[in-house]
């Protein structure tokens, strides 16, 4: 479910955004070019913007466009609709609240 390793984006059919290299940036080497970390899935319903570069607004687009650069495949509305529905079954039940005030209170209890 992600969240483990690099992988390139834009695998199968290159991604839009030719200006950030990701992980190349960094080791400057060429066969690092726009290989980014695979974000784990849990909660991804929550965590939009999606990508590297937080250009895609909706869970469904990214499950197509995601298709597309990584496997070639134009997903059918069904498919999308299915997946997504998959996907936002990874969502926490209960809302979690990361901020800083809310740890200390818990702390305290
Ligand atoms: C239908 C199958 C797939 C679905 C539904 C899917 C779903 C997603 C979603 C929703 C994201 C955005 C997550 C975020 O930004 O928080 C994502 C990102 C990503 N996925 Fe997948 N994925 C699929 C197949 C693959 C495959 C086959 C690969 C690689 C072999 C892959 C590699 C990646 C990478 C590297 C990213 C991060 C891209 C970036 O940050 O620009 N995915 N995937």
């Amino acid at each position: 479910m992600g969240g483990q390793l690099f992988m390139k984006m834009g695998l199968v059919n290159p991604y839009p955004n030719r200006i950030d290299k990701g992980r190349a940036h960094i080791t400057g080497n060429a066969a690092d070019d726009f290989l980014f970390k695979v974000p784990p899935l849990r909660n991804v319903a929550k965590t939009a913007p999606y990508f590297h570069d937080g250009a895609v607004y909706s869970l469904e687009q990214a499950v197509k466009d995601t298709a597309w650069h990584q496997l070639g495949v134009k997903l059918k509305p069904d498919a999308v609709e299915d997946i997504t529905a998959f996907l936002k079954a990874l969502d926490n039940e209960r809302e979690v609240n990361f901020t800083v005030t809310d740890n200390e209170q818990t702390r305290e209890e």
